[in-house]
């Protein structure tokens, strides 16, 4: 197919909800894709931080493919090996002492928000338990996480939503004026992603778990964006040295297959019974193959190093490009400021010119794989740098 048949076929019959590049990837090999043409590109995307091991790992496609030879789906009527071996791995990582297996970021963060209710009403005994959420987060695209989300404009077309959020600036004044005797948990991202890479204060995070373990509230971190040795830790609550409630973890967990999982202490193992929820396919094992393949090798603090050092060196690299005014974030989670064009407009140019990069707000966001290698870091860049300097 050419680029223009494949383009014709998806916007006669998907619906429009995304305004996409016109590029229409075929193929890839770790942070180089290809599109239909077999042109190029260098990514520093990973699909919005999900193929932390890049395209076609050789290690990881094999677990996938072995698996789905052998048993692709089980309902969560039986019991899969595969499953029970992630979920100790998973528990074992995060120091948490049990999961619940979901398909996606915004699923994760609603077995959060359903845990934190039952919190609430059983432990508690509060009546329309609410949760605190901060200003400019993202939670997802479901009622529910819409309504977790601190930001207006993803509110809008879709009321009403779902009752029970509130809005804390991003301080402890912020959250405390948001805290009432119905206050079941907090919810927040670390660094807030589609608000626009902002990395939360290390001061505030840890002042924040002390609140949380003093008043019985939860602290419920979204990792969706974050988790999976994305920001050097395999969780970036790691790098603040606090230990959560509840988290919840999804895009890079199964490396490029949809998989979302909430994990929670063991003390709040039991607060979702039997029948309070499920999913026909949380847990699918061959997404759980593909978990595992990701685990052995992101979980190990050699690889997690290489992603503080690659982290480091782009860092080094943007600060100096000359129309970037401001760079921001942790390991291979970063976003640069341009001086100069919107984000939309550079990401656009660099697309015509080799290179697929996001933007969030007012930021140039960079998400590559975390097996980027040397060579395609500086391949990446230099098209970034040509690409700014034509803006000026
Ligand atoms: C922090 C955060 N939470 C939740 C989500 C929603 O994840 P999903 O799109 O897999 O539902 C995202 C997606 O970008 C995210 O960045």
């Amino acid at each position: 197919m050419t680029f223009e048949e494949v383009q014709k076929e998806l916007d006669e019959n998907v619906m429009p909800t995304y305004a996409r590049f016109p590029v229409a990837i075929a193929s890839g090999k770790n942070a180089t894709a290809k599109d239909v043409q077999g042109r190029e590109y260098i990514d520093f995307t990973s699909g919005i931080g999900v193929n932390c091991l890049g395209y076609a790992d050789p290690e990881w496609a094999a677990a996938v493919a072995a698996q789905a030879g052998t048993v692709q789906h089980i309902s969560n009527l039986y019991y899969s090996p595969v499953q029970a071996e992630l979920a100790e791995k998973l528990c074992a990582v995060s120091g948490m002492g049990k999961v619940f297996f979901c398909n996606s970021g915004a699923e994760a963060n609603e077995c959060c928000i359903k845990l934190a209710r039952r919190y609430g009403a059983q432990a508690l005994g509060m009546e329309g338990p609410e949760i605190v959420t901060l200003k400019n987060s993202f939670h997802g695209r479901t009622v529910t996480t819409l309504a977790a989300t601190g930001q207006k404009v993803f509110h809008e077309n879709f009321l009403p939503l779902t009752e029970g959020f509130r809005y804390a600036d991003t301080t402890m004044d912020g959250v405390k004026a948001c805290v009432t005797e119905k206050t079941c948990a907090v919810l927040l991202e670390l660094i807030q992603g589609e608000g626009g890479v902002v990395p939360l204060g290390e001061g505030f995070v840890k002042e924040l778990r002390e609140f949380c373990t003093e008043k019985k509230i939860l602290m419920m971190i979204d990792e969706v964006q974050t988790g999976v040795g994305r920001t050097g830790a395999f969780y970036c609550y790691q790098n603040y040295g606090v230990q959560p409630d509840v988290i919840s973890s999804a895009k890079a967990l199964s490396g490029g297959l949809p998989m979302g999982a909430c994990l929670c202490t063991e003390e709040l193992g039991g607060v979702l019974g039997r029948g309070m929820h499920g999913s026909t396919f949380g847990g699918n094992p061959v997404a759980c193959a593909g978990a595992l393949a990701v685990l052995r090798r992101v979980a190990d603090p050699e690889f997690l190093e290489s992603v503080k050092a690659k982290g480091s060196c782009f860092t080094e690299h943007l600060k100096k490009m000359p129309g970037i005014s401001e760079v921001r974030g942790m390991g291979l989670m970063l976003g640069a400021k341009p001086e100069k064009g919107t984000p939309g407009e550079i990401a656009a140019k660099c697309a015509e010119s080799g290179l697929l990069i996001l933007t969030a707000k007012d930021m140039l966001r960079l998400l590559p794989p975390l097996t980027i290698t040397r060579e395609e870091t500086d391949r990446g860049l230099a098209i970034l740098e040509k690409v700014l300097k034509s803006f000026v």
